[in-house]
């Protein structure tokens, strides 16, 4: 399959049932998409495809052919961090960091589609992904904080 990850073109074979986040972390090694419940649940393996965020453990790597996909190392720009992950160092949101990729990956398409939200709307938004260090007061006030200074 031929897919664009980041900017990158990548023309790599996968079988028909190699999930997408499989193949982004074994076949391409970006292992920042993380892996929790493979069941569509804790929303740690979101990425963006052609533009949306999308559960990547509930997506074939072929239904990704030919797409552009977008994972969190795409997020920085070189050595500068998104205004997303310069929020979550700030208000101390990233705890151990497991769940933390699907969650910038999801806010990142969250305040594409609602730059002013209120916390009830973020929280509701975060309401898709678990977090086993359960700190998800910092995780908003981080969000929170990116949207007000335009992070998307
Ligand atoms: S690993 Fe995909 S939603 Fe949990
Ligand atoms: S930061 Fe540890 S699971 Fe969310």
């Amino acid at each position: 399959m031929a897919v664009t990850v980041n900017g990158r073109r990548y023309r790599e074979p996968a079988p028909d049932r190699l999930l997408l986040s499989d193949f982004l972390r074994h076949r391409l090694g970006l292992t920042g998409t993380h892996v929790g419940c493979e069941h569509g649940v804790c929303g740690s393996c979101t990425v963006h495809l052609d533009g949306a965020a999308v559960r990547s453990c509930l997506l074939l790597a072929a239904q990704a052919d030919g797409t552009e996909l977008r994972t969190v190392e795409g997020l920085a720009d070189g050595d500068r961090l998104h205004p997303l992950q310069e929020a979550f160092r700030e208000h101390f949101a990233l705890q151990c960091g497991f769940c933390t990729p699907g969650i910038l990956m999801a806010a990142v398409d969250f305040l594409a589609h609602n730059p002013t939200p209120t916390r009830r709307e973020v929280a509701e938004m975060l309401s898709g992904h678990l977090c086993r260090c359960t700190g998800y007061a910092p995780i908003i006030d981080a969000i929170a904080a990116a949207a007000e200074v335009g992070a998307e």
